[in-house]
């Protein structure tokens, strides 16, 4: 029998492409994705099933309550799988009141919805779970040896792995507390298509198209363990199918990387592809991030071995399929550098919602 999924923040970058994933994988999946809209969302990434009837879009806050009840009653969810976030680093530390808001609060209020909605008594329904979509970035800063495994304590360094941290915390004390089956998935470092250019790689491939400086925080020696992002969404669906419930899993695929190698690597496959302009004399080394952590490493070892998950696309071909899908889809990066995006959901809706 086909499942439910709510899935929040389907309209960003892994929550798009795990919405894509799952109903090309699962033809009798319904998915039912509510999202705000922030300026990360855009529903141009989900072209491709916006007349899906398998696909429901809703415009709408995890903070709203009456909204949650509303669609727990009329779609029965049996799974929700929590992308919604603000996500952004930098824009923490110059605002994280909204982080708290969304991060923390929206997903006490997620958590509150499916408690009401999934528990009886002290049982719970059948084939219903939680899963919170987490970070690395709780675990804080590693030195130049080890791996943080599910084990590591968490020492949140930003405003928003601190908030992701707080909401993993809520998570943990559901399950403890009234034990609600749920899951928490803590990935590295995302890449690949629909990821909104102020990340790295993305911001560096359209700076290197329009030949402007490309900013790097200090020596660019951070260390980041990138993952292609159909792998972390293959993997979320197996913590889904076979993850034990109230257990956490470490996503990441031993692809540690500074982010000058990513740099100059975007570079080396934009001179072979032609951009002969392209160079590293448009490398500028600006002031470091504050706080900024240096390395972040995962140890997958749990996922492999407990559900047989395993990353397929190595940095090397990854790093390439991603810059050439920014180049073949151009249009939707000018798009969303010139913020035309935001005004696709009142041409295609009217303002609904
Ligand atoms: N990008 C990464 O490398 C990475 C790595 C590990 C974990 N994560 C986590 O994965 C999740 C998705 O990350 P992303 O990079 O796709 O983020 P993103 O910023 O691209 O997307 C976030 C989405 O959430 C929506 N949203 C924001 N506030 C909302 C609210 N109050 N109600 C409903 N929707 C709201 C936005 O409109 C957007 O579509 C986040 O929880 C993030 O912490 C990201």
């Amino acid at each position: 029998m086909g499942r439910t999924y709510l899935v929040t923040g389907g309209a960003g970058f892994i929550g798009s492409n795990f919405v894509l994933t799952l109903l090309s994988q699962r033809p009798d999946a319904k998915v039912i994705n509510l999202d705000k809209l922030t300026y990360a969302g855009n529903l141009r990434n989900l072209e491709r099933v916006m007349e899906d009837p398998r696909h429901v879009f809703i415009k709408g806050d995890i903070c709203d309550r009456e909204l949650l009840d509303g669609i727990f009653r009329d779609h029965d969810p049996d799974f929700v799988v929590n992308f919604a976030a603000e996500s952004h680093v930098d824009r923490s530390i110059s605002d994280p009141s909204v982080f708290v808001r969304t991060n923390v609060l929206g997903t006490g209020c997620l958590l509150d919805t499916s408690k009401a909605a999934w528990q009886q008594g002290d049982s719970w329904r059948e084939g219903k779970k939680y899963l919170q979509v987490s970070t690395d970035e709780v675990y804080g800063s590693l030195g130049a040896e080890g791996f943080f495994t599910e084990e590591t304590p968490l020492d949140p360094h930003s405003p928003y792995s601190a908030s992701k941290a707080a909401a993993d915390l809520l998570v943990k004390a559901y399950h403890d507390t009234y034990g609600m089956p749920v899951n928490i998935t803590r990935c590295s470092n995302n890449y690949g298509p629909y990821q909104f250019p102020e990340k790295l790689i993305p911001l560096i491939i359209n700076n290197c198209r329009n030949l402007r400086e490309l900013p790097v925080y200090g020596d660019g020696m951070q260390i980041r363990d990138w993952l292609y992002v159909e792998d972390h969404c293959r993997a979320i669906l197996m913590v889904l199918d076979r993850g034990v419930p109230g257990q956490v899993y470490n996503i990441g695929g031993h692809n540690e990387r500074t982010n000058i190698f990513i740099v100059k690597a975007i570079i080396s496959h934009l001179r072979e592809l032609g951009f002969e302009e392209v160079s590293e004399g448009l490398i500028r080394h600006v002031a470091d991030r504050k706080g900024h952590d240096r390395r972040y490493g995962i140890d997958p070892a749990k996922i492999g071995r407990e559900l047989g998950w395993q990353p397929e696309t190595m940095f090397e071909q990854g790093i390439i399929k991603t810059i050439d899908w920014y180049l073949s889809n151009d249009a939707w990066l000018d798009e969303v550098v010139s913020g035309d995006y935001q005004s696709y959901y009142q041409r295609q809706y009217g303002g609904r919602g």
